[in-house]
């Protein structure tokens, strides 16, 4: 209890302390920041080795969203050096790292927005992300999940491994924070721009259920790995 005391009251300062530094758009903070990145990422090493270990053997086809540089798929290629991956990312630079590193996997890169990118139906062994969908609100993650669902084949997975908010506390201060300056600068709804809003694993879960995933095991990491299941002959397709 207490080290989530102190965790939030950092959290707090952190927030007083940053509250005058613009937003930035998503795709220009990540193109800027990609110097550094992996090397600031590898904190998730752990939790990027799990989610490797939770795409199925019989894996043939994977979409991931917000792929970036690949570091999730740099463990998925060590355990299935063949299979077919799509990466859906706003950021090219991002991509066009992923795609120097693995020249020679089967890979497509796809500069979009997953918001608007078709996933198509039942195409999908595995759809996976990572640390990227904490960025949106409910009311989007809801629409996603239900076209992730519908592009997943039965029996299919959707893991999903994310920054999940540690109480309602935090899920709402953040949300608050992220409401209120975007507002004061006046950014338009359709503008992506980068600050977290994580969901607690409650909010997060009932989502995916609401979409009609299974959860089958949830691994509470720093981030943390949640594996949801299509089930085989559900009414809802
Ligand atoms: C923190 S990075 C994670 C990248 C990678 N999954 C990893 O763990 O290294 C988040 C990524 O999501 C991408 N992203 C954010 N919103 C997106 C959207 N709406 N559509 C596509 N990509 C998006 C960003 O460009 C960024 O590359």
């Amino acid at each position: 209890m207490k080290s989530q005391e102190e965790y939030l009251r950092r959290l707090k300062k952190w927030l007083r302390d940053t509250e005058d530094v613009p937003l930035e758009e998503m795709a220009d903070f990540f193109a800027k920041r990609l110097s550094d990145y992996e090397e600031h990422m590898s904190v998730w090493e752990k939790s990027y080795r799990l989610v490797a270990e939770s795409v199925p053997d019989e894996c043939r086809k994977i979409l991931d969203l917000g792929c970036g540089t690949g570091l999730e798929l740099d463990h998925i290629w060590k355990k299935h050096p063949d299979v077919e991956v799509a990466g859906v990312d706003l950021c090219r630079d991002m991509l066009d790292k992923l795609l120097e590193k693995h020249p020679d996997k089967h890979f497509t890169a796809v500069c979009e927005d997953y918001f608007q990118y078709d996933f198509g139906n039942k195409q999908w062994d595995a759809v996976i992300s990572f640390e990227s969908l904490h960025h949106f609100l409910p009311e989007r993650k809801k629409e996603l999940y239900q076209k992730i669902y519908r592009s997943i084949k039965e029996d299919g997975v959707f893991i999903l491994g994310d920054y999940i908010a540690c109480c309602d506390e935090e899920e709402e201060l953040l949300r608050d924070v992220y409401m209120r300056r975007r507002k004061q600068s006046d950014i338009p709804k359709n503008r992506f721009v980068h600050f977290d809003i994580p969901l607690t694993m409650e909010h997060e879960t009932s989502l995916l259920q609401n979409a009609g995933f299974v959860i089958e095991n949830i691994i509470d990491e720093d981030a943390a790995v949640i594996i949801c299941r299509k089930p085989v002959g559900a009414v809802r397709n």
